[in-house]
């Protein structure tokens, strides 16, 4: 199984896991988060255009983050899979995703919802940081690294935090979660391809549940 979607409210733990299975099963993790971050930091047209957007905690335009993915999933390494994290988060996205496969007849192979509490994400979200140099994701409480100060995967030593993740702006992001992106699981449960897994537990045993969801046990 090799097209998969990761949905979840920010703080679920869609990139932490994303990554893991990307490492696992060789096909890359396409998060429009990261593509827009990318974009601010680069201080391009696009990136000029959703900062403020993305600052608020709300939505950016659909037909954006539809061409953004549109462009990335005809890269090569998307040939074999890939694991979408952060798209599609409204009905009009998960309708152009399905236009968007058609056209290249490749079909989604599972849904995954990672069901946490809302209140458990603001925690996550305000203790979380990255390390600058390889992305690598880290939490104040639940996953520092072994070192202080010293990124595991690369030994980077600066460490970023990301501007959204202020408390009002990450209850702003639930909203929007509630209010434009739940509606998709109704969607891709009619059609019998959404499963869920329980994001509250520790990050390892999401990933077991991962694993099992998708048939790879013991590949990451
Ligand atoms: P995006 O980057 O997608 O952010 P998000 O959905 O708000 O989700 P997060 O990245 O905050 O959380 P995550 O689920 O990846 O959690 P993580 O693994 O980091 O979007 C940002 C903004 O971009 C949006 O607000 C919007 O403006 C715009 N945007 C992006 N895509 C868009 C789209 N398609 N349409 C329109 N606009 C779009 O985990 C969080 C923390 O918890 C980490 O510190 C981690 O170490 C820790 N953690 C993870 N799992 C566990 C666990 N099991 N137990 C304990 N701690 C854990
Ligand atoms: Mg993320």
């Amino acid at each position: 199984m090799s097209r998969l979607i990761l949905l979840g409210p920010p703080g679920a733990g869609k990139g932490t896991q994303a990554k893991r299975l990307s490492t696992g099963l060789g096909i890359p993790q396409l998060s429009t988060g990261d593509m827009l971050r990318a974009a601010v930091a680069a201080g391009s047209a696009l990136g000029k255009k959703v900062k403020s957007v993305m600052d608020a905690g709300k939505l950016v335009s659909d037909e954006i983050v539809n061409e953004l993915i549109g462009e990335r999933i005809d890269q090569p390494d998307a040939r074999k899979g890939f694991i979408l994290d952060g798209f599609p988060r409204s009905l009009p996205q998960a309708e152009a995703l399905d236009r968007l496969l058609a056209d290249r007849k490749i079909r989604l192979d599972r849904v995954i919802e990672m069901k946490v509490d809302d209140e458990a994400l603001v925690e996550r979200i305000t203790g979380r940081f990255t390390c600058a140099k390889c992305g690598a994701g880290y939490h104040d409480k639940f996953h520092r690294p072994k070192k202080d100060g010293v990124c595991d995967q690369c030994g980077g030593t600066t460490f970023t935090r990301r501007d959204d993740d202020k408390e009002a702006t990450v209850r702003a992001r639930l909203a929007a979660y509630h209010a434009q992106t739940a509606p998709l699981l109704p969607y891709y449960r009619a059609r019998g391809i959404l499963v869920g897994v329980d994001g509250m537990a520790s990050i390892d045993e999401v990933t077991r549940q991962l694993q099992a969801a998708v048939g790879t046990a013991g590949v990451a």
